[in-house]
């Protein structure tokens, strides 16, 4: 079998059209401009790309994009006190504090110190507990984008085996808890878990989200399952130079899946579109009005 190959960046692109038009609509119907702030401490080369990349985006969809970008000596208080301004900013739907912080700052802390009605990210302690008990809530950005591919591949999930790999708050633990939302069985498996490999054969659908290059090999895809690799990891080439790869050997599971994501091309570029998703319905419910059909889990 050669698995059909899942186009994360053609989806992201339906994904960022659709969030245009709703942003066109809530314009000219009522005259509002939804706003992502995004929040910066310090220079990591990788996150100064994010956020770039952020901000370009949300502003090609129509919305207002309003960056601070704080330097990396900036005590926890001027940090809270940041949050609390946008807290209560009415142009700003969406809130965005890049991970990592530096290690001065208390994560936990400054995260829940952000309204978790403007948790564009899902991390909220609030966001959390309402995800684990079906209640509506901001759901983090890429494991929504997993859950997106995934319904447009199969249509319904319901029934189907699903192992997560890697346990993780930002992807592990709220993607599991999204597949149970749509009638999955679902395991999660980690470093410790026995018999990776058999827990995984079992697998209609594969989540791999560890951050280990390559470390699922074709020969634990069960036939015909569908394969999510959520991992970006760069290697050296032999000949030289680095690339990009997941956490499965692409390969080698292509060979056996029913469908899978490339590295890159797959999950990466759905959890911007995501994000300018859930900037959109937070925009919506801030001011009571419906939310964008097919953008939300
Ligand atoms: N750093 C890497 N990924 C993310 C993300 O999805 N959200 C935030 N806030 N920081 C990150």
């Amino acid at each position: 079998m050669t698995a059909i190959v899942i186009d994360g960046k053609a989806f992201a692109a339906k994904v960022r059209g659709q969030v245009a038009e709703h942003v066109s609509r809530l314009k000219d119907e009522h005259g509002l401009v939804p706003g992502l702030a995004v929040v910066l401490v310090g220079e990591d080369p990788a996150s100064q790309v994010y956020v770039r990349n952020k901000g370009k985006q949300t502003v090609e969809v129509g919305m207002a994009s309003f960056e601070h970008k704080l330097d990396v000596t900036t005590s926890e208080a001027d940090l809270l006190a940041l949050i609390d301004r946008l807290n209560a900013d009415p142009n700003v739907h969406g809130i965005l504090v890049q991970l990592p912080l530096p290690d001065h700052l208390d994560s936990d802390l400054v995260i829940n110190s952000i309204d978790p009605a403007k948790d564009v990210d899902g991390f909220h302690i609030s966001n959390v507990g309402l995800l684990g008990t079906g209640q509506r809530s901001m759901v983090p950005c890429t494991p929504l984008g997993c859950l997106m591919m995934l319904r447009d591949h199969h249509g319904s999930l319901s029934g189907m085996n699903a192992v997560v790999i890697g346990r993780s708050n930002i992807v592990g633990k709220p993607m599991a808890q999204l597949l149970l939302g749509d009638s999955c069985t679902v395991t999660i498996a980690h470093s410790r878990t026995a018999d990776l490999p058999g827990v995984v054969r079992q697998a209609d659908i594969v989540v791999a989200a560890v951050g280990r290059p390559q470390m699922v090999p074709g020969d634990w895809i069960k036939p015909g399952a569908t394969v999510i690799d959520v991992g970006i990891n760069r290697i050296e080439k032999p000949e030289g130079g680095t690339r990009l790869v997941g956490d499965v050997d692409y390969a080698g599971c292509a060979a056996v899946a029913g469908a899978i994501t490339p590295v890159p091309g797959g999950v990466g570029p759905m959890t911007i579109a995501c994000l300018l998703a859930n900037t959109v319905t937070a925009c919506c419910r801030a001011n009571g009005l419906a939310e964008p059909q097919g953008l939300t889990a």
